[in-house]
């Protein structure tokens, strides 16, 4: 084409265009896997559904009774589209995978600075709720132990218990993007048998590693645990996270974009417990697991991966949902450290 021949509907269009800004003004590109992500969902689902490996967790006693045949899978992007198969609408409670959020909370009220300081950010390497862990350091040293999530809950400003709650509770509701409420049963349960974290609260207000009244600490922290959720608002909480803070249904930045990677560090390097580094080996996503049969597992800046059902392993996370959302982070070739092709 000669330069005579370009009319002036063509420079008008082309002035237009630049005038529009850069193309990610227009909105997030499609992501390249959204054409396989219900069929590995699917798959990944019928693949486990008759595994009855591991056994629902049984020191918080009324979890005995979760049919233990519950399973759901889901992907929530963070435009907020849900791929699903199985029992995603099913509550159970949240228990640890409660913890990260939390976390997020005390960085986004005062900053990741404090976190690091009278929290710490080391795995354990240890079970979850290790009195050797506590004993060795003298400090809840990670946010995603009952320890570190015990103080974590102590660290929210707050100006009475109740707000406290409120703040914790209202925080994990804007994750979701809708009202959560406590299973009251749950807390009943765990609060009346609660007598290793009331040890682990005393033990960390005696060394000046907690930051409130402990017996207040550990209620709240156990009813932010007794929060009842399913696996889709699992999956709406990670995409959160995979939004840069902000809610795919509500729109609200629900915690700072900037401090979302420590957060991500945290749940890559101690998510799973002890079980952390071959999960990060296999799986490559950040992720938070809880006893109640919960795991939600993020790509950043795309996807949630979560899954839900109550057999679980020695190390207290779902056999299955590890095992399906694994082979959904590999089948995809979304691991943070590069393409898994499994
Ligand atoms: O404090 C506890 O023991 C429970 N509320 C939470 C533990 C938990 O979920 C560990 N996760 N896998």
């Amino acid at each position: 084409m000669t330069s005579r021949k370009i009319s002036s509907a063509t420079v008008m269009a082309a002035v237009a265009m630049l005038s529009m800004g850069p193309a990610f003004a227009k909105g997030p590109a499609p992501d390249p896997a959204v054409k396989d992500f219900q069929r590995v969902v699917d798959a990944a689902y019928a693949r486990y559904k008759d595994l009855k490996e591991g056994k629902n967790a049984d020191y918080i006693p009324i979890l005995t009774e979760t049919p233990s045949d519950l399973f759901g899978v889901v992907i929530v992007t963070k435009d907020g589209k849900v791929y699903s198969a199985g029992d995603v609408d099913y509550k159970f409670s949240i228990q640890s995978v409660s913890k990260p959020f939390t976390a997020a909370l005390v960085m986004s009220q005062q900053s990741p600075e404090v976190l690091r300081e009278k929290i710490g950010v080391e795995p354990t390497g240890m079970v979850f709720n290790s009195k050797l862990a506590l004993a060795i350091y003298e400090n809840s040293v990670n946010p995603l132990v009952n320890a570190g999530a015990i103080a974590a809950v102590s660290l929210v400003q707050a100006t009475s218990e109740q707000d406290r709650w409120n703040k914790v509770q209202q925080n994990l509701s804007e994750f979701a993007g809708g009202p959560l409420t406590v299973l009251e049963k749950v807390y009943e349960s765990e609060y009346t048998t609660a007598f290793g974290n009331r040890g682990i609260a005393n033990l960390l207000y005696n060394w000046g590693r907690l930051y409130s009244d402990p017996e207040e600490a550990l209620r709240v922290y156990t009813r932010q645990c007794s929060v009842g959720v399913s696996a889709r608002d699992l999956g709406m909480m990670g995409a959160t996270l995979a939004n840069g803070g902000v809610n795919p249904l509500t729109r609200k930045q629900v915690m700072p974009a900037k401090h979302v990677p420590e957060l991500l560090a945290v749940m890559a390097t101690a998510g799973f417990y002890d079980e952390s580094g071959d999960w990060m080996y296999t799986a490559g996503l950040p992720a938070k697991t809880g006893v109640g049969g919960g795991i939600v597992a993020v790509v950043p800046g795309r996807f949630a991966i979560a899954a839900f059902s109550p057999r679980l392993n020695e190390a207290g996370n779902s056999v299955r949902s590890l095992n399906a959302i694994r082979d959904i982070a590999g089948e995809l070739g979304v691991g943070v450290f590069g393409a898994n092709p499994n």
